[in-house]
């Protein structure tokens, strides 16, 4: 049990015992040190529903409450919050045991089956900032699912269907004949913008697209032959960016619009059979009456268009029917830009209506808000076109490299490449990180690479610190008890005994942003520890008790950070 849950359960227990066996306790981690480590906010709510008064029902309640070998103190403050001071020794009895397991005390979940849908870019271009939220949002929290214990399913929803692909596959044809079909794949924006161009320009050229359209939608084994080649070299592209932004995403998780191809004429006739299709304009549509047009009428879905052709909503609701029926998932979260949402609420909707998605599986659109540029608009070229993602991450490397060659000369050439990457890499991805995913944000390389602050060079930075300090110790002993006296060890040891609270804040609500602030906090608590608290000037007990509590710092701040997919180096 976490120790939210555990305080939880004591007060409610409390509660209970004082009357209100209904109320919630409504325990969160304090404030401020003077209000304890942990407050219960339940008791004002609990008396209001009795009609008593809440100061003598918040007295029952610590009368009763049972915290015995977990709290030393436990007060009433103003007008009925509980605070709850723990004990040192539960905390070091905590601390001990977190240093002993390989998962930093957490203990294991009921496992569900949960699929985190991310990055799904579209393959006919090149990766571009565009695609950066999700990938990185999606990488953190299938990370912390799984750490948690669940069953991660990752899955990369790549756009690679549609007339465009007639267009491309008709190009590299073309290019092929040629002989420079390499050389122009290599850069994916010029190898459409000039398929584009054809297309505009040429008759011939156009009818063959159009034909290999036709050719591709009838499975035609030729057509379909480039066509994967085409994916495939879209797909390296891809996994090149993964690569460098340390994302675990890989070929296995790919599982494109493509592959739903031949569900789509089976949906439209379940769909129908549910009573749910209505011919309209000769197209097949879904009516929702929860979602209103302008003139407040039910809003119409299209599944499949007056020419046959199906649309993105459509190939949605067949993977929602396929990850029901062939992956029985939990809980499927799909990572994508919110300016999306009413998409994914009509197809959830039409999805429950139809039965594709039962009751019980969760369907989760996790949004996120647009990466702005110093200008407050969205992230451009300085000439106003789209940022290729793999130029972004090859100028944080070279913007990084710069600083640590200035920062720490003496370095060798390979060290200052790796700090680069590390640094690099990891402020762009910890700027996403440390903020609310809903909230747009300016991306701003000055405040992402400083030292100072909740970035990432200072939370790598900061363990890099603990590392050194065991580089200098000459003794450590690994299972030394800890002894926490002072107001700053017992501060650390507190924040330290949060982490699985963390994670699990971070899987309920799909908020990464909750581990990084939790690390920030970590980090800060550390550096006072280490002003406060001498670790290699004091002696016996109290050094391998300090010593012990850096540790655990190093590996809680080392976790942390690879939860957010975020390197760390002994040394920079
Ligand atoms: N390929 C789409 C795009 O680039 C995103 C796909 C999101 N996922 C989904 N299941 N619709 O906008």
């Amino acid at each position: 049990m976490t120790i939210l849950q555990l305080i939880n359960e004591r007060v409610r227990a409390a509660l209970a015992a004082a009357g209100a066996p209904d109320a919630p306790a409504v325990v969160q981690p304090a404030s401020k040190p003077e209000f304890g480590d942990y407050q219960a906010n339940g008791v004002m709510g609990a008396a209001k529903a009795l009609k008593t008064n809440p100061r003598e029902l918040a007295q029952k309640v610590v009368a009763a409450l049972d915290l015995n070998g977990i709290a030393d103190k436990v007060e009433i403050a103003g007008p009925g919050f509980i605070n709850i001071h723990l004990a040192p020794e539960y905390l070091a009895r905590r601390s001990e045991a977190a240093l002993k397991d390989d998962k930093l005390g957490i203990a294991p979940v009921a496992p569900q089956r949960i699929m985190v849908e991310y990055s799904s870019p579209n393959l006919a271009k090149e990766m571009h900032v565009g695609h950066l939220r999700s990938t990185i949002i999606g990488d953190a929290l299938a990370r912390v699912m799984e750490y948690l214990g669940h069953n991660v399913v990752r899955a990369n929803h790549v756009g690679d269907w549609g007339t465009q692909f007639g267009m491309l596959v008709a190009y590299l044809v073309e290019t092929r004949h040629a002989g420079d079909a390499d050389l122009q794949l290599s850069d994916l924006e010029t190898f459409y913008r000039n398929a584009k161009i054809r297309f505009d320009e040429s008759e011939d050229f156009a009818n063959t697209a159009r034909d290999y359209v036709v050719k591709l939608q009838g499975g035609d084994q030729e057509v379909l032959k480039l066509w994967e080649q085409f994916v495939d070299v879209s797909l390296k592209h891809c996994e090149a960016v993964y690569e460098k932004l340390n994302v675990g995403l890989k070929r296995e998780h790919v599982r494109g619009e493509s592959s739903y191809n031949d569900d789509l004429p089976v949906i439209v006739e379940e769909l129908r059979e549910a009573g749910l299709l209505t011919e309209d304009d000769g197209a097949e549509v879904v009516f929702l009456e929860e979602f209103r047009t302008q003139e407040d009428k039910p809003m119409g879905v299209i599944i499949r268009k007056k020419d046959g052709g199906f649309l993105y909503t459509t190939t949605d609701i067949g993977a929602v029917r396929y990850r029901h029926k062939s992956l029985k998932l939990d809980r499927v979260i799909y990572v994508v830009d919110a300016r999306q949402s009413q998409h994914f609420a009509q197809m959830f909707s039409i999805c429950r209506k139809a039965g594709f998605a039962p009751p019980e599986m969760v369907l989760e659109h996790v949004g996120f808000g647009v990466m702005m540029g110093d200008d407050g608009k969205p992230f451009k070229t300085r000439s106003g076109g789209t940022v290729k993602l793999i130029e972004l991450l090859n100028e944080a490397e070279e913007r990084a490299y710069a600083l640590v060659s200035e920062k720490n000369p003496d370095l060798s050439e390979e060290q200052k490449r790796a700090v680069a990457e590390a640094v690099g890499i990891g402020a762009v991805k910890y700027a996403d990180l440390s903020k609310s995913r809903m909230s747009d944000y300016i991306f701003n390389w000055d405040t992402m690479l400083a030292f100072e602050g909740n970035t990432a060079p200072y939370l790598q930075y900061a363990y890099t610190r603990v590392q050194s300090v065991f580089r200098k110790a000459e003794s450590y002993d690994a299972s030394a008890p800890i002894v926490i006296t002072e107001p700053a060890e017992k501060q650390l040891a507190a924040a330290l005994a949060q982490f699985e609270d963390t994670l699990q804040a971070v899987a309920e609500g799909c908020y990464p942003h909750y581990l990084s602030t939790y690390l920030y906090q970590i980090a800060t608590l550390f550096s006072r520890f280490y002003e406060a608290c001498p670790i290699l000037k004091s002696e016996g007990e109290v050094r391998a008790s300090r010593l012990q509590l850096a540790a655990l710092t190093g590996k809680t701040l080392r976790a942390g950070l690879d939860l957010l997919g975020i390197k760390v180096l002994d040394a920079m």
